[in-house]
């Protein structure tokens, strides 16, 4: 027989809910991890192909990403299968269902991730009451408009460059996704001087040692273009881009990119994880030998979160910026500081910091 609680550890999922609405098109899985600290933040990820496994492993990586912030949160993730491309209409309808169906799962509040944004939070808050990452108009931050998650990666590559006596100005940077967290990335280290060199979606990789056009390969995508069919540098195979000679290589798409089949072609010296559980624990382990530096995901990506955060109790945008550049920074030179110093990898110190804060939050509620 299947084991159902096979996820199950000290930490949770406190609740692994499925979701099935025939008449309106919807099948969903939730999954709230652990609530301790306080409600379960997570996104909507709208895709073709989650397993309830990597639903766990994303919810989980919300729940550090709270602890390790220190937000009054635990970690929830969301996952409604179709095709993140669908009309707008079919999504407002799917967006509507979705939101009557968690309506009582009071201690899930959700956010934008891949495939959702903004006005899809819209309307799931109008069926719930609930929810983050609003669009400017309905009183939210729109934490994608302003690239809130980009912000903290940015500020987690400047200081783990100082351990690689390496500088954003000048620095050779490759980023897989271009999403919210991949195109505000290379708008932002390109304003610091940052070359970006490699570029991939699920249509190809560009590379350009002389530096890609970030703005025109921006302009190109929000028009609705694909990476690939940007005429600027040579086009290789999209998984290539993991192995782009470079100083920062940035993942921020799906999980598991980076895994022992492809990770000692990777030529970097920082990682810095946009996208959450980017590189597998066999990959990290084999990276943190070789003296590259990763950035773990809930540590370096909690630039959203914080931001939904500091949304819920009335913040500016400047603020949430301000926040997360100072939580980002003061997590990764902690992280990084206890990981040079004990000899572990980053995840493992980072994980150290907040399973710890998790379990304390556990032990004052019992
Ligand atoms: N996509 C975000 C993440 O993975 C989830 C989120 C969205 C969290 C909005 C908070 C607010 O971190």
């Amino acid at each position: 027989m299947e084991d159902l609680f096979r996820f199950a550890d000290e930490f949770g999922p406190a609740k692994i809910v499925h979701i099935h609405e025939p008449t309106a098109g919807l099948k969903a899985i939730v999954v709230i991890d652990n609530v301790a600290a306080g409600p379960g933040i997570g996104g909507v990820r709208l895709a073709p192909d989650v397993s309830v496994e990597e639903a766990f492993r994303l919810a989980r990586a919300m729940t550090m990403k709270s602890a390790a912030a220190g937000l009054p949160h635990g970690g929830a993730k969301a996952v409604i299968f179709g095709d993140p491309n669908m009309p707008l209409s079919d999504k407002e309808r799917l967006m509507h269902a979705f939101g009557r169906a968690i309506r009582d799962l009071r201690d899930y509040i959700p956010g934008p991730d891949m495939g959702t944004n903004e006005q899809c939070m819209a309307w799931v808050k109008d069926e719930t009451g609930r929810a983050i990452g609003l669009p400017a108009a309905s009183g939210g931050i729109p934490l994608d408009e302003i690239g809130a998650t980009a912000w903290g990666v940015v500020a987690a590559a400047e200081v783990a460059g100082r351990y690689r006596q390496l500088d954003l100005a000048g620095a050779r940077v490759a980023i897989q996704g271009y999403g919210s967290v991949g195109k505000h990335s290379a708008r932002f280290l390109s304003e610091r001087g940052a070359k970006i060199v490699g570029v991939a979606d699920i249509s190809g990789a560009l590379h350009d040692p002389d530096g890609i056009d970030v703005a025109g390969l921006t302009a190109h995508v929000e028009a609705g273009g694909l990476v690939g069919e940007f005429a600027n540098g040579a086009l290789l195979d999209r998984d290539e881009v993991v192995a782009i000679p470079c100083d920062i290589l940035i993942p921020a798409a799906r999980p598991d990119v980076i895994t022992a089949a492809n990770v000692d072609r990777v030529d970097t010296k920082l990682v810095i994880e946009g996208a959450n559980i980017p590189v597998s624990d066999e990959a990290e382990t084999a990276l943190h030998r070789r003296g590259v530096i990763t950035v773990p995901d809930f540590i370096a990506n909690a630039g959203g979160l914080i931001c939904g955060a500091a949304e819920l109790c009335g913040s500016t945008p400047e603020e949430a910026l301000d926040i997360i550049e100072r939580k980002v920074r003061e997590n990764t030179e902690v992280v990084l500081e206890h990981s040079h110093e004990s000899g572990v990898t980053p995840r493992r110190a980072a994980l150290d910091i907040a399973e710890g804060r998790v379990r304390a939050a556990m032990e004052a509620q019992r």
